[in-house]
């Protein structure tokens, strides 16, 4: 497997590059639209070819890059069924395979930040990786106070699905603030103080006091992100 991490200053944003080395067929996940010109450069660089632009959720942080990449190298792009974006080629279902070259994605529906969001689940040999978006964050968890976000579903889409998986899983978030770039399930399940909560009750107490701002670019980054980042 090929595999870069990217990162976006202004919105802390972490973008992997997945590709196959033999068929050389290349996924983005959460692109920033800033950046598109570095994705293509390396893309050109290491012979890639781009299949899918992917996003975890609908961002409000960071217009994402899907549809100009779309109309730049024609690949398809995709987001979760319940974003109800017009404008994304295809609208993914929980468990839906996504096959770049010989590897796969899985899709997995974990709302809870969002009702749209997705974790990215991928098998390569020995290790496991997850592309988790805001779902799981490293030491935190995606706020789910807008966007139809819901800290009940994210309880569970955390405790029944993601932290079921190996503890040796590989965890790579949407974005890091303090540069931690990649973290475990049984790392965060330790060391995580959003997980050491006793049930579904006190996680949605937790979260319901975060009292948090709006981020800066909602206003502008929701809705150009509904129409793929093209308005
Ligand atoms: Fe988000």
């Amino acid at each position: 497997m090929i595999f870069r991490q990217l990162f976006e200053q202004e919105s802390s944003t972490y973008t992997y590059l997945i590709a196959c080395e033999k068929t050389r067929n290349a996924a983005l996940i959460d692109t920033v639209k800033a950046e598109v010109p570095q994705y293509l450069q390396l893309l050109r660089e290491l012979n890639l070819t781009l299949v899918y632009a992917l996003d975890t959720h609908t961002h409000a942080d960071h217009i994402t890059g899907a549809g100009e990449l779309r109309d730049l190298t024609g690949c398809t792009t995709l987001l979760g069924e319940q974003a109800n974006s017009g404008c994304v080629s295809h609208a993914l279902r929980d468990g839906e395979k996504i096959p770049v070259g010989e590897l796969t994605l899985t899709a997995l529906h974990t709302p809870g930040h969002t009702d749209d969001s997705y974790t990215f689940h991928l098998i390569d040999g020995d290790e496991q990786y997850l592309f988790t978006g805001d779902t799981l964050l490293i030491r935190g968890t995606g706020r789910t106070d807008f966007q139809n976000g819901s800290a009940q579903e994210q309880y569970h889409s955390l405790f029944g699905k993601l932290l079921l998986l190996p503890e040796t899983t590989w965890v790579y978030p949407a974005h890091d603030y303090k540069g931690w770039m990649r973290t475990t399930i049984g790392e965060e399940k330790a060391h995580n103080p959003r997980l050491q909560v006793k049930d579904v009750t006190a996680y949605v107490e937790l979260m319901n006091n975060l009292k948090l701002p709006n981020p800066k670019m909602m206003d502008v980054a929701v809705p150009a992100n509904r129409a793929c980042g093209k308005n």
